[in-house]
């Protein structure tokens, strides 16, 4: 079996993050969200992996490279526009041959990983099999309706949902969904659409299985869900401290402290996660908190938020929470007058004042 990886996207709803950085190399819970899911194929036992590339194509080449660092095999396939899912399977025919693959969105985060569904389609002999999982919100996604256990009808983004039943962006085929993906026809979005495809399978008889998954799962989209996979990630975490802990300092509950952090005279609330050569002084860091790499954080508090590498809060008069902070931040006090907000922020940045 072979994964296919989908990486393109300019991830609009990120924004200002994603300016700079592609929507699947946000850290969750301090990992590339794009690592953890190349970990959970490796994990299922697979190790020729395509990723599907756009605009961002550079970025996550030079984070991944060729793949030796999981020990799998990488390939990049160019997607010229973001024509859709089925577009993205269309242009891998190449790489992925007569072989049954997994094809997994690259910001999806889901628990327990995948090795068990891939067993399941393997054991199954099914030609697709398809991963529900029940949403508050299905007119945002692809929504399938079940009869007696079998898939009979799909919608993307139903604006009036036949049912609960939201695809989560992992799929798994075999070689006759190229069939499908050549005969449908663009939706009203202008994409080849992977929902259209099934739906090909599911009416010329291929087997489709549906497979309800109970777990969590997260598309990290928009900042709400990122901070929620955050959240979720961090408090299944197994606690480890490699760096350095001052006696002043106090960790509670599930705390990781990276190489080379330093936490001097905190108080760090867990679930926590504190970055490689991250310094937290004279603060308190909160549960569900992620600090990535080379951040300074000195008498502020901060939780329920994710702060990237190499940005700086200090002296921060009130708690920060609920925030997504990106690179090379700097919040501190102003001594200087006139006493007023001094701020220069990027397009589509938000800012709650007290
Ligand atoms: C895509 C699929 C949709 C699926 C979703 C899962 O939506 O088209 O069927 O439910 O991924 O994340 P998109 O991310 O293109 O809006």
């Amino acid at each position: 079996m072979k994964g296919l990886i989908l990486s393109g996207g300019k991830g609009t709803r990120l924004y200002p993050l994603t300016y700079t950085c592609a929507k699947q190399l946000v850290p969750v819970a301090n990992k590339p969200v794009l690592y953890r899911v190349i970990e959970a194929i490796k994990e299922a036992g697979i190790s020729e992996i395509g990723i599907v590339v756009g605009d961002t194509a550079p970025e996550i080449r030079e984070a991944v490279g060729d793949g030796s660092r999981w020990d799998v095999g990488i390939s990049y396939i160019p997607q010229e526009a973001p024509l859709g899912l089925a577009h993205a399977v269309k242009i891998s025919r190449d790489f992925l041959g007569d072989d049954r693959f997994v094809m997994f969105l690259g910001d999806n985060v889901i628990q327990g990983g995948i090795s068990g569904l891939i067993r399941q389609f393997e054991s199954s002999g099914a030609n697709s099999q398809i991963v529900l999982t029940r949403v508050a919100n299905p007119q945002q996604y692809g929504v399938a309706v079940l009869k007696n256990d079998q898939i009979v009808r799909l919608v993307e983004k139903p604006r009036d949902p036949p049912s609960d039943l939201a695809l989560v962006g992992i799929y798994m085929f075999d070689h006759n969904v190229f069939e499908a993906v050549n005969a449908i026809r663009p939706s009203w979005r202008g994409e080849l659409e992977i929902t259209d495809a099934i739906q090909y399978l599911v009416d010329h008889s291929y087997r489709v299985n549906p497979y309800v998954h109970t777990g969590w799962w997260i598309d990290t989209g928009a900042p709400g869900d990122m901070l929620d996979a955050n959240r979720l990630v961090l408090d299944e975490m197994e606690p480890k401290v490699e760096g350095y802990v001052d006696r002043g300092s106090k960790l509670i509950g599930k705390v990781t402290v990276q190489k080379g952090a330093e936490i001097i005279d905190s108080v760090i609330r867990g679930p926590v996660i504190i970055g490689e050569e991250t310094r937290i002084v004279n603060s308190f860091v909160g549960p569900f908190t992620s600090i990535y790499h080379h951040v300074l954080v000195e008498k502020s508090e901060i939780e329920h938020s994710m702060v990237l590498e190499h940005s700086r809060l200090i002296d921060v008069p009130q708690r920060i929470e609920n925030s997504l902070i990106g690179r090379n931040v700097e919040i501190n006090r102003s001594p200087l007058l006139p006493k007023a907000y001094k701020m220069v922020l990027g397009d589509n940045s938000r800012v709650g004042l007290l």
